[in-house]
């Protein structure tokens, strides 16, 4: 017997899976692969779970680990066997993986395990192309995994694990991998943990941002949701603030908002500051003189008109530090070969909401009107990733960012927008959108209703396999869907450039403080030696 051969098909096979017996001392283990023997055909597949026993102990009546002793006294060596459970991934034609077969594979059939260079081929970028290198295959650590860039782009990816699984290890990696490509990228850092991060390639180059928000650039509605307005929720302010917009929006473009912001006295206020304008307008009309041009003709219209007024003053006030009138999109960043990383560290969540939704739709209507013109707006196709999804994701939530996830996930793969969400509670996460995160990295997950819930949105992932995602290591990952040729067990790299944040250590920060606050303290001595 060859030392790859495993065992045989046992009794009752399907096309999806098999039992595997396997020959006397050998063992399968989760997460490897196999070769099937069938009728004239060779299939793919993967071990998902596998049981132990030996024959000298399988009577059920042995219920002493005396009984165990005795009967090793005479068999020395009790004669161990193994079933493991197969899926079956596919038939393997040429050294390529495709369908499934129609017909299960015979009992008897033999099984062995997949030869290196069959893996490497699977797992290997088409001749002549580049794959993202995320790892090696846990069982394999000679075969190297690649993911399909044009695939996560389409389908877009969700990292998940618990905190310290190695999510943030696994974005460095791919982004690393795609700028080498040459590609975009904008990151959300929501806590500022990737400030500082290096990549080892040539040519390649990480830009960290502040987080700006023009408001000239805000179209009607998305400043009525920035002041918290719907016409639904409050038709009058509604119509007043679009009234009031149009007309700002025209004054600016004819560049004399100043006229209006003197008569409103609001001189100090930027004259090409949309938000502004809109304030001054606004104030006009409460004031009777000429400003949206329609009178108020009741006590409701002049409260509406006021409510509108101190709203736009609270925007203005709590995003001051954000909005800069006339200071372009972040996305003017962006570049072939570059990662664009926006600082949200110092924002509150409504900020950070608003900075990420805008940005995101940004991404898309650019790429969209791209496609329609054909001019160039901003590189393309590019990977937006966020930190810390769950926070602006919330189930069925009402959040900017939410909004603008969702119109990615559906249209982006027609204009070239890929998203990436990381988040350490899926069930934190809107279903809808990760559901539509067809790429899964899912590495370990404790929780069992974070387990049961990323079962559920992930089309591959076995009973099985969900019951090892809590013993799996740091770095250690299922991969699944279509930017990988089929479902693996990887053990992700250690990303080798210079991450942002790494895990302080409480221990270095502690001794090191006592140090510094020792060194600071003023000698006794010299004290008394002052007073001699
Ligand atoms: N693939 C890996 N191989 C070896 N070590 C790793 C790997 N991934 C992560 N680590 C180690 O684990 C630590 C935590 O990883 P990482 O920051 O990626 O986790 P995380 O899931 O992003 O955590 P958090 O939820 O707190 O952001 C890293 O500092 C790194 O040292
Ligand atoms: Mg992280």
């Amino acid at each position: 017997m060859e030392s790859d051969h495993l065992g045989k098909v046992g009794p009752n096979s399907t096309p999806t899976r098999v039992r595997l017996i396997a020959y006397q001392g050998v063992v399968p283990s989760v997460g490897d692969y196999v070769i099937i023997e069938g009728d004239d055909e060779q299939l793919l597949g993967m071990v998902s779970d596998v049981t132990r026993g030996a024959i000298e102990f399988s009577r059920t009546d042995l219920i002493q680990a005396d009984y165990y002793d005795r009967i090793l006294e005479v068999v020395e060596k009790p004669s161990q066997w193994a079933i493991a459970e197969v899926r079956i991934l596919g038939r393997l034609e040429e050294g390529k993986l495709v369908g499934l077969s129609r017909r299960p594979p015979p009992s008897g059939a033999n099984v062995k395990r997949a030869p290196k260079d069959v893996l490497q081929g699977i797992f290997s970028p088409p001749e002549g192309r580049e794959g993202i290198r995320i790892g090696k295959l846990m069982s394999r650590g000679d075969v190297d995994v690649y993911l399909d860039p044009d695939n996560l782009i389409a389908r877009h990816l969700a990292i998940i694990a618990v905190t310290g699984g190695g999510k943030s290890n696994t974005v460095a990696v791919i982004l690393e991998e795609i700028l080498r490509m040459g590609g975009v990228a904008m990151l959300f850092d929501v806590h500022s943990e990737y400030v500082g991060m290096e990549v080892d390639c040539e040519g390649c180059e990480v830009e960290p941002v502040d987080p700006i928000l023009d408001p000239n650039k805000l179209s009607k509605d998305e400043l009525a949701s920035l002041l918290g307005i719907s016409f639904r929720s409050a038709a009058k302010m509604y119509i007043y603030l679009s009234r009031a917009y149009n007309r700002a929006k025209s004054l600016l473009m004819k560049d004399s908002l100043a006229d209006v912001l003197r008569e409103a006295d609001m001189k100090d206020y930027n004259s090409k500051d949309l938000l502004a304008g809109v304030m001054a307008l606004l104030k006009l009309t409460v004031r009777e003189e000429e400003g949206l041009g329609i009178p108020l003709d009741s006590k409701k219209d002049r409260e509406s008109v006021y409510s509108l007024i101190s709203r736009i003053d609270h925007l203005m006030s709590v995003y001051g530090k954000i909005l800069k009138p006339g200071a372009g999109d972040l996305t003017d960043h962006l570049d072939y070969g570059k990662l664009v990383i926006v600082k949200l560290g110092q924002l509150d969540l409504e900020l950070t909401d608003v900075v990420v939704g805008k940005n995101l739709i940004t991404l898309l209507n650019k790429s969209k009107v791209m496609k329609v013109t054909g001019e160039r707006l901003i590189p393309n196709p590019v990977l937006a990733v966020i930190e810390e999804a769950h926070v602006l994701l919330p189930p069925g939530g009402d959040t900017y960012t939410l909004k603008a996830a969702s119109a990615i996930a559906k249209e982006g793969r027609k204009f070239g927008v890929g998203l990436c969400l990381v988040s350490q509670r899926p069930k934190k996460l809107d279903s809808d959108v990760l559901s539509q995160m067809v790429n899964k990295i899912i590495l370990r997950i404790v929780e069992p209703d974070d387990q049961l819930y990323v079962r559920r949105a992930t089309e591959f992932l076995s009973e099985e396999l969900t019951s090892y995602l809590p013993s799996l290591n740091v770095g250690e990952a299922i991969v699944v869907g279509p930017m990988i040729r089929t479902p693996a067990l990887v053990k992700v790299r250690l990303f080798q450039g210079k991450a942002g944040g790494e895990t302080p250590s409480a221990y270095e920060a502690w001794r090191r403080g006592k140090e510094e606050k020792s060194l600071a303290k003023p000698d006794e001595d010299y004290y008394s030696s002052i007073g001699d």
